[in-house]
């Protein structure tokens, strides 16, 4: 991963490849006049003061995003000026909001790959601006190519355009502690968000339930996390119907892991959940060619519960964070369960599968009842759960479902604050009848319309008496088909790992529940 460091030396000064500088839309001007943003100013002196001017000539608009090259003038040690564009300049006094910093760091360090050094000279005005452009940095950088020989001009090189190798953060404060713990802190959520991406961008034939679980308990080792792993003899001595009915038409055998953070003194436990489907190609309800080619993003819930958990870890947040990977791989085969099965689940409960593609619910079901055993004081499960979650917020925005309505509230905020985007959703009553089964205690499937709801009712039913839940449907954001933005890449985007991280930290805190 990229190297960051923080650095009071002025961007003229600076030997790198590259020094990054902010342009901003002047609010109001129908001219589209542009301004290069704080933080800048000693560029600027080097283009005499003309660099707005310059970027205007070349067609810059400022925009969200937008990236203009020019090389560098005779004052500056580094060859070439990358200028990114941050929208509207903010309003009188206000400051570019945390996430247009994350954006633009991100937008910046993707298109340096192929580079080795650049400068950031970006409008940090504080440790937090700086832990923001460092995240933007060290997410945007990403690139997974760890299954790509050939590079794309056929020169016979390994592997594309490497990812930036050195960014330096200028007027960061490198011995103000509060600069320094923002950039630590970024680090280690970058860091853990990245792996996360790997797993997901890693092909099914090379992570199923078992890899998966390897993965885990390699990194549980390195970062001083108990491990536990349930392997399928263990899953059918404990019961575990619902993770053993979804991985049984599959070569390869489902696995639930817990991983357990604890701080000596944390006075909190929160547990998260996550879907770890390695494959999900609906089972015997077999999705059609189109909907199973992206499918190994389905354990994209998993991957953000482990990723969150070695954060929670490496920043010693004082809480205790258990961790539940329910990892399954969903195949049709003669020994797969059925559309018309009964499971009998870890609850005791039944359940008829009337489509063997809604198999999230089923593992996750398991895993939620398991995890209701420990009393946490709260329970978060991950998951890209339903297609008519994607329908409902698009593919940038995550579902939030709850028990608790000021929870769900205070998940939302959290979400917010990081630059999640998510949004509430009910869970009505009415829709759980839809789900009667006339077999057994409950069917996994119920109404069509509101899909993404009567999931959350399904889960609902599984989470232990008075136990606070949250339930993250992230099918829309967890995988990017279309062109990277900002700092998300195409492909897995590490969805609702920040969320996680933050909760840990504010139930630390004690600001959670
Ligand atoms: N993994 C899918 C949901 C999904 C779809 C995630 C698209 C990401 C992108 C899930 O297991 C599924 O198949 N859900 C079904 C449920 C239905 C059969 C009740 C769906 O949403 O169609
Ligand atoms: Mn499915
Ligand atoms: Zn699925």
């Amino acid at each position: 991963m990229t190297a960051l460091t923080l650095s009071t030396s002025a961007a003229p000064g600076l030997r790198a490849d590259a020094i990054v500088v902010g342009v901003a839309k002047v609010t109001g001007s129908t001219s589209g006049d542009l301004v290069v943003a704080p933080g800048a100013e000693a560029v600027d002196k080097a283009f005499d003061g003309r660099l707005a001017d310059v970027l205007e000539t070349l067609g810059a608009s400022g925009g969200e995003g937008e990236v203009t090259k020019l090389p560098a003038p005779s004052g500056l040690k580094s060859p070439l000026v990358l200028a990114v564009g941050l929208g509207a300049l903010p309003e009188k006094n206000a400051s570019f909001s945390a996430e247009t910093l994350r954006r633009a760091g991100g937008a910046a360090a993707r298109a340096l790959a192929g580079t080795g050094k650049a400068g950031f000279a970006l409008p940090v005005e504080d440790a937090a601006d700086a832990g923001a452009v460092a995240e933007g940095v060290l997410l945007g950088a990403y690139s997974f190519d760890a299954y790509k020989e050939i590079a794309k001009n056929g020169n016979g090189a390994k592997k594309g355009k490497a990812p930036l190798v050195e960014a330096v953060l200028l007027g960061a404060k490198p011995r103000d502690k509060a600069f320094k713990a923002a950039v630590e802190r970024a680090t280690a959520v970058s860091e853990e968000l990245n792996r996360a991406r790997d797993l997901v961008n890693t092909p099914p034939n090379d992570l199923d339930p078992e890899a998966f679980a390897a993965v885990a308990q390699a990194a549980a080792k390195e970062h001083g996390i108990k491990v536990q792993v349930l392997d399928e003899k263990a899953l059918a001595k404990g019961g575990y119907g619902g993770i053993l009915g979804v991985g049984a038409g599959s070569a390869s055998a489902p696995r639930l892991v817990k991983l357990s953070y604890t701080s000596s003194k944390a006075k909190k436990h929160l547990a998260f959940v996550g879907k770890g489907i390695t494959y999900d190609s609906g089972g015997i309800s077999l999705k059609p060619a189109g909907h199973n080619e992206t499918m190994k993003c389905d354990m994209s819930g998993a991957a953000a519960v482990f990723a969150a958990v070695v954060a929670a870890a490496r920043l010693n947040l004082q809480v205790n964070v258990t961790g539940w990977l329910a990892l399954a791989e969903n195949m049709p085969s003669g020994s797969a369960t059925r559309p018309g099965d009964v499971l009998r689940m870890y609850s005791g409960r039944t359940v008829e599968v009337l489509n063997t593609d809604a198999e999230g619910r089923l593992v996750l079901a398991d895993a939620i009842a398991k995890a209701s055993e420990d009393t946490p004081d709260a329970i978060v499960d991950v998951a890209t759960l339903t297609g008519a979650m994607m329908m409902a917020l698009g593919n940038r925005t995550f579902g939030i479902m709850s028990n608790d309505d000021a929870f769900r509230s205070a998940v939302h905020e959290a979400a917010e604050e990081v630059g999640e985007a998510a949004w509430p959703m009910p869970l009505p009553d009415h829709l759980r009848k839809g789900m009667d089964s006339p077999t057994a205690d409950i069917a996994n499937m119920g109404e069509r319309y509101g899909g993404g709801l009567v999931a959350g009712l399904f889960l609902k039913e599984f989470v232990g008496e008075g136990i606070t839940w949250a339930h993250l449907d992230i099918a829309g954001p967890a995988f990017n088909e279309q062109g990277p933005f900002g700092y998300t890449p195409k492909g897995g985007t590490g969805s609702a790992v920040r969320t996680l991280v933050r909760l840990a930290e504010l139930t630390a805190a004690g600001d959670l529940g």
